[in-house]
């Protein structure tokens, strides 16, 4: 059965007051988020230093993710963002031998290239894969830019920039003829859709709570597959990625023999309450679901962006698109701002801005937008 939608957009309020398309940069406040981060102050003034509960909240969210990702829990390290777990995986990289090479595309978040030219004094190459004619990166790209030297594609599922969507499965089984590991950069995925890191058949996976997922900002995840949690030992570390936190031994580092050994410090206890609200929140609503809602919704708002004559930029195939619509602009950060006035939540990159979509949005969401894209064209359209 569908998930009553209508019901479920009642519990955020922010939709009562806005026209909410900005998920991907940051999702709309869940009542129950709001108040599992009140339950967090509530604990701070009612007993002081509860860690015994914290930890709990740490562990929770790990269960959840590994939940939504198909994963287990020892495969999951909880983070401070993608950035923390991509260098603590990188760190474990020896890139001094033959298979030297990291291939990313054109598609990536800064993050997820800036991280690998970081490990060029270390010996690694960073290769791109490019764009092709219509803006898309089809699978064979990657397969001139994958060789037996490749220890690592690493790669977005969605992009940022433009909400296409990369051929995950095709670009995998070229990785794995060539002997190479694949890290899916699935911050702009996870949540929107559904997603199994065992069925796309991935090595790691990054991704953060603030968007699809309907937590907070200060919190990533790494699922790392079970036997790279033993194999790979990261210099990049910290107590909290320790065999035994308890133990307080200064005399060695003891690796954890899960994916926590790629965590470092304290965990950001109130993200974890946030998140594990959002987590448990989503989960009850179901990712399958949640898919065919969010295609829907895409669909829908890039019929009527046609319609107007004002097209996107986003790729049309349901399988090559995101939850995010694109939609070209002279000027897509004052196109975003004069949006704002209109009552709209957006936001930009490049010549696009940006309209994000989530389970809680509906079609009058797109008729506000359409009604006032209409208004502003003359002014704001693409060049
Ligand atoms: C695809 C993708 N990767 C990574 C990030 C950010 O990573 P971090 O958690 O390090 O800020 C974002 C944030 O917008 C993103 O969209």
């Amino acid at each position: 059965m569908e998930p009553n939608f209508a019901a479920l957009r009642r519990e955020f309020p922010v939709l009562e007051r806005k026209t909410y398309l900005n998920s991907g940069s940051y999702c709309a406040l869940a009542n129950d988020v709001k108040a599992a981060i009140e339950a967090y102050m509530e604990d701070r003034l009612a007993v002081g230093a509860n860690w015994d509960v914290w930890i709990t909240k740490n562990e929770a969210v790990r269960t959840l993710t590994a939940q939504l990702l198909g994963a287990t829990p020892d495969e999951i390290a909880v983070t401070a963002s993608v950035s923390a777990g991509l260098n603590a995986l990188a760190s474990a990289f020896d890139f001094t031998g033959k298979r030297n090479k990291v291939v990313v595309s054109d598609f990536e978040f800064p993050t997820n290239a800036q991280i690998w030219h970081a490990q060029e004094p270390r010996g690694a190459r960073v290769v791109h894969v490019s764009r092709d004619a219509t803006g898309y990166i089809p699978a064979e790209r990657f397969a001139d830019a994958i060789d037996e030297s490749t220890r690592l594609v690493a790669i977005t599922h969605v992009c940022f920039r433009n909400g296409a969507k990369l051929e995950i499965p095709e670009i995998v089984r070229i990785a794995r003829s060539k002997g190479a590991l694949v890290l899916l950069d699935c911050y702009q995925s996870v949540g929107s859709m559904d997603l199994n890191v065992k069925a796309l058949d991935v090595d790691f996976a990054v991704g953060g709570m603030l968007k699809y997922l309907l937590g907070t900002a200060g919190l990533g995840f790494m699922y790392v597959r079970e036997s790279f949690t033993k194999s790979l030992v990261p210099t990049n570390t910290g107590w909290f990625a320790q065999e035994n936190i308890g133990a307080m031994d200064i005399t060695a580092n003891r690796p954890h023999a899960s994916a926590r050994r790629f965590e470092a410090g304290t965990p950001a206890v109130v993200n974890c309450y946030a998140s594990e609200a959002g987590l448990k929140f989503l989960l009850a609503v179901g990712t399958k679901a949640i898919e065919k809602r969010n295609q829907a919704l895409t669909r829908r708002c890039m019929e009527r962006l046609v319609e107007i004559g004002w097209p996107s930029v986003t790729p049309t195939p349901d399988a090559r698109r995101g939850a995010t619509v694109c939609i070209p602009s002279r000027d897509s950060g004052a196109l975003s701002r004069e949006l704002m006035n209109h009552g709209i939540v957006t936001s930009h990159r490049d010549d696009n801005m940006r309209a994000s979509f989530h389970f809680y949005n509906n079609e009058d969401d797109i008729e506000a937008l359409i009604t006032a894209l209409k208004d502003l064209r003359g002014k704001l359209g693409p060049r």
